[in-house]
């Protein structure tokens, strides 16, 4: 999957001729998953119609301050939306105006409020393009850090020939992918996730189990996912989709099989979080048939499951590995003990005891704690956040 998968992209369209190149671009970066908003300015208008624009790209096509029933198109949430922001084609009269921050109409306001990276494509006549005044005007495109995207040399719309073609739109893809790439934290990394519970089978149709959904390791593999990394994760059984990810996910049932594939996985790993509920104990034997309901009681021997995390740490070499810890008393000295029982990097404690945090929950609280015993702990915040913190403070914090 191309790292432009689930990646917000603003297309910005100005007036020049290859602005019907830009239909083919919107294609790609559906094709590619990108989620695509398309602004025009008023005058690109008579190149290339809303309606194509918007079919292709399944979404409003913006080029006013407000649309005809008097709405406020809000430049300043569609900046803030966008992951990137492409200026294609970017015409001489767009470039100078972005160069001087001009903000009369949409796209340049839009452009004034992106906080994300701007990548300008641009595109004109060759004698402009070699103008030291749309030099000039890149040069100070590019110290504001944004992106040129070169102009080709070919046959030009005035007959003439030479640079200040736009590129086309596959070698805009590629520029944008390489760009994305290099600058991906955890590009070429490879992560193993497990999440959810397990299950462990009484009968065919009876399980012990216990009440984790899964999301915080389904977190973790996403944020992992959209930082570049080649994620796998190995999921018990949870209801919580991972589609339009690029995850190679693996749906387990028990503690073993969870087992299986997560030592399958681990050699070649770089970084490991052991965020499931594993069962702690298992069934002795499981029935091959449904158990009827004879006698009054009924007694379940249950035997140890094997700890995942501790095979794992037994057999580390160069992986950072992560377990996670959910204490009732005396939380920080037993997840300090888990660390080096365990033989872990880091520990993710969240403590029963905090409202936030816990199994089927939105928010988590958790404390980081490393090899070195330093206690990190943060505020309550959405699954999705924490995943984003651990990653992060991986990165920080190790050499991966
Ligand atoms: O020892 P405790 O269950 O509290 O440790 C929690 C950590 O160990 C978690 O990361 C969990 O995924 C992992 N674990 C495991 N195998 C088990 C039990 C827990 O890998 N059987």
């Amino acid at each position: 999957m191309s790292i432009l998968n689930r990646k917000k992209v603003v297309l910005a369209i100005s007036a020049g001729i290859a602005a019907y190149k830009a239909a083919f671009l919107v294609r790609l970066l559906i094709k590619k998953g990108a989620e695509v908003r398309v602004i025009l300015t008023p005058e690109a208008l008579d190149f290339v119609t809303p309606l194509t624009l918007s079919t292709l790209s399944k979404n409003p096509v913006e080029w006013q301050f407000n649309d005809a029933e008097g709405n406020w198109n809000n430049h300043v949430e569609l900046g803030l939306w966008a992951d990137l922001m492409i200026v294609a084609p970017a015409t001489a009269n767009t470039i100078s105006k972005m160069a001087d921050g001009a903000s009369g109409n949409l796209l340049l306001a839009v452009y004034l409020s992106a906080k994300c990276p701007v990548y300008v494509a641009p595109a004109m006549d060759l004698d402009m393009y070699r103008h030291p005044s749309t030099k000039e005007n890149l040069k100070k495109l590019e110290s504001f850090g944004n992106l040129i995207i070169p102009a080709e040399s070919g046959e030009l719309a005035s007959g003439l020939s030479g640079e200040g073609r736009m590129a086309e739109p596959e070698n805009i893809i590629s520029f944008l992918e390489n760009n994305l790439e290099s600058k991906a934290p955890l590009y070429r990394k490879k992560v193993l996730v497990s999440a959810g519970p397990t299950y462990e089978l009484i009968d065919p149709v009876r399980f012990v189990g216990n009440f984790s959904s899964g999301k915080m390791g389904i977190e973790i593999a996403k944020a992992a996912a959209d930082m570049g990394a080649t994620v796998t994760l190995i999921c018990g059984p949870s209801s919580i989709s991972t589609q339009g990810y690029d995850i190679n996910r693996t749906d387990v049932i028990s503690a073993k099989e969870m087992q299986a594939a997560m030592e399958f996985n681990y050699p070649d790993s770089d970084i490991v979080i052991m965020s499931a509920a594993v069962a702690d104990y298992r069934p002795e034997t499981v029935a091959d048939k449904k158990i009827k309901k004879d006698g009054d009681e009924m007694v379940l021997k249950l035997v140890k499951n094997p700890d995942i995390l501790f095979g794992l740490g037994q057999k580390k070499k160069n992986q950072i590995l992560v377990g996670f810890a959910l204490e009732t008393n005396d939380e920080v000295e037993n997840a300090k003990s888990k660390l080096d029982r365990k033989n872990l990097d880091m520990i993710v404690l969240n403590s029963m005891q905090d409202k936030e945090a816990g199994f089927r929950k939105d928010t988590n609280k958790v404390s980081f704690i490393t090899k070195d015993k330093e206690v990190i702990g943060h505020e309550a915040k959405n699954k999705s956040e924490v995943a984003k913190d651990i990653l992060n403070f991986i990165l920080e914090k190790f050499d991966v």
